[in-house]
């Protein structure tokens, strides 16, 4: 097992020779390359001596006979690990820099990623570092921590390196293959986005759902080795990459594709904002202004994960997720909704607070059980609760442990 092992230049650098002395004792070989600035912090005498290994430092060194190293460290490499991880080195990988060894490593690397972030609370909460680190993630990198606490700078908060024994055993567990699959071999549908419903020629109902919750699950899900079904109403997001997606419109059309596509899946999640209503028959053509207004009766639309919940019955799989986008009364609307629609988890979500709901970068969810467990989560990116969320369900529905559990 090889990592290559990023050194950037931040305090928290301190902690890297344990690092390395950990991954080490795991049974991994440790490359290390340090940026300008790390060597400020710890000496490249400690890391070679820690690594056993040349340590490298300077893009265009005379050691480097033909001046491609970087693609030859990239090749070799089961891990590129970057601990600390400062905020210029994030927006550097962010960005597609390519100005010393280390971002150009991160360019040529076809292995998995994992960077622990380090630094001022300040600075990581910037909404530039978080924005780089959302890019980094829909790109499939592990990001480790920060861990919470007292900084070198006096202050107290997020931006603390996670501890060397944590970041050893995630990478350790991700060099060797062990983690990222924890939903391999199943099928897992997800919607996204808004559907539209027209109202005639050229007007539709809609809502300002952007689909970033229900791209981000598609990602985490395929990032965890799923095989993903992707149903996304109108969004203006890239297809993620190793799903299938079926784009649709209206709530009919979603339906017929989540019918379809849950046939025999494991897990649904529903993050689309479907609907409730639509027009019977719409005009085909544009209906004419008139000073007299306009009356619409709009009829109910189908519910597609109440017909999910009835269809599945007392059945363990497909296991069921929906999403419950609420104003008031959170958590009792939600559990309401979650027996109605016979779901196994229902993730409600406050549209009408800050930093939640349609369009945020993040979100603030509830999450709610069929069993009862209610636990709310901190205000999260959209990636973040993705991730945690397949995690739990992984957990709790996928792993040998869970045995029968539905
Ligand atoms: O009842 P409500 O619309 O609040 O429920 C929200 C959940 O139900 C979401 O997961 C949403 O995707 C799903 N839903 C649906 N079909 C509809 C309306 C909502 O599947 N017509």
């Amino acid at each position: 097992m090889e990592v290559l092992l990023g050194v950037t230049g931040c305090i928290g650098a301190y902690k890297v020779p344990e690092l390395v002395r950990l991954l080490r004792a795991g049974g991994a070989g440790v490359t290390v390359v340090m940026t300008r600035n790390a060597g400020w912090f710890v000496t490249e005498g400690t890391l070679q001596t820690l690594s056993q290994r040349p340590v490298y430092g300077d893009m265009f060194h005379p050691r480097t006979a033909d001046g491609i190293e970087h693609i030859d460290l990239a090749r070799r490499a089961d891990l590129l690990l970057v601990a600390p991880a400062t905020a210029h080195t994030l927006a550097s990988f962010a960005g597609g820099l390519a100005d010393d060894l280390l971002s150009t490593i991160y360019l040529a690397s076809a292995c998995p990623v994992m960077v622990a972030p380090a630094m001022n609370s300040f600075m990581y909460q910037h909404s530039a570092v978080q924005a780089n680190l959302e890019i980094l993630r829909r790109r499939g990198v592990e990001v480790v921590g920060p861990g919470t606490g007292e900084l070198a700078c006096g202050e107290s908060g997020p931006g603390r390196l996670l501890e060397p024994a944590d970041i050893a055993a995630k990478a350790l567990a991700l060099a060797g293959g062990k983690t990222g699959q924890i939903l391999a071999g199943l099928n897992v549908v997800i919607s996204s986005g808004p559907t539209r419903e027209p109202l005639d020629g050229v007007r539709f109902l809609s809502n300002p759902a952007t689909g970033r919750m229900g791209h981000a699950l598609a990602e985490a899900a395929i990032h965890r080795g799923a095989t993903v079904t992707l149903v996304s109403g109108p969004t203006h997001l890239p297809d993620p990459a190793g799903a299938r997606v079926v784009h649709v419109t209206r709530v009919e059309e979603m339906r017929h594709a989540i019918l379809e596509g849950s046939e025999g899946s494991d897990l649904v999640v529903m993050a689309a904002a479907v609907g409730d209503y639509r027009l019977a028959r719409p005009a085909a053509g544009k209906l004419k202004k008139s000073a007299r207004g306009l009356d619409l009766h709009l009829e109910p639309a189908p519910d597609i994960l109440a017909e999910l919940g009835r269809r599945r019955g007392s059945a363990p799989r497909p296991v069921l997720v929906g999403f419950a986008a609420e104003t008031d009364d959170l958590v009792l609307n939600a559990r309401r909704k979650l027996e109605a629609k016979n779901l196994d988890h229902i993730v409600a979500n406050p549209v009408n607070r800050a930093g939640a709901g349609f369009g945020a970068e993040t979100n603030q969810v509830t999450l709610i059980s069929r069993n009862g467990d209610t636990d709310s989560w901190p205000v999260m990116s959209k990636s973040q609760v993705a991730a945690r969320l397949l995690d739990h369900l992984a957990g709790v529905h996928f792993s040998a442990a869970a045995g029968t559990e539905g």
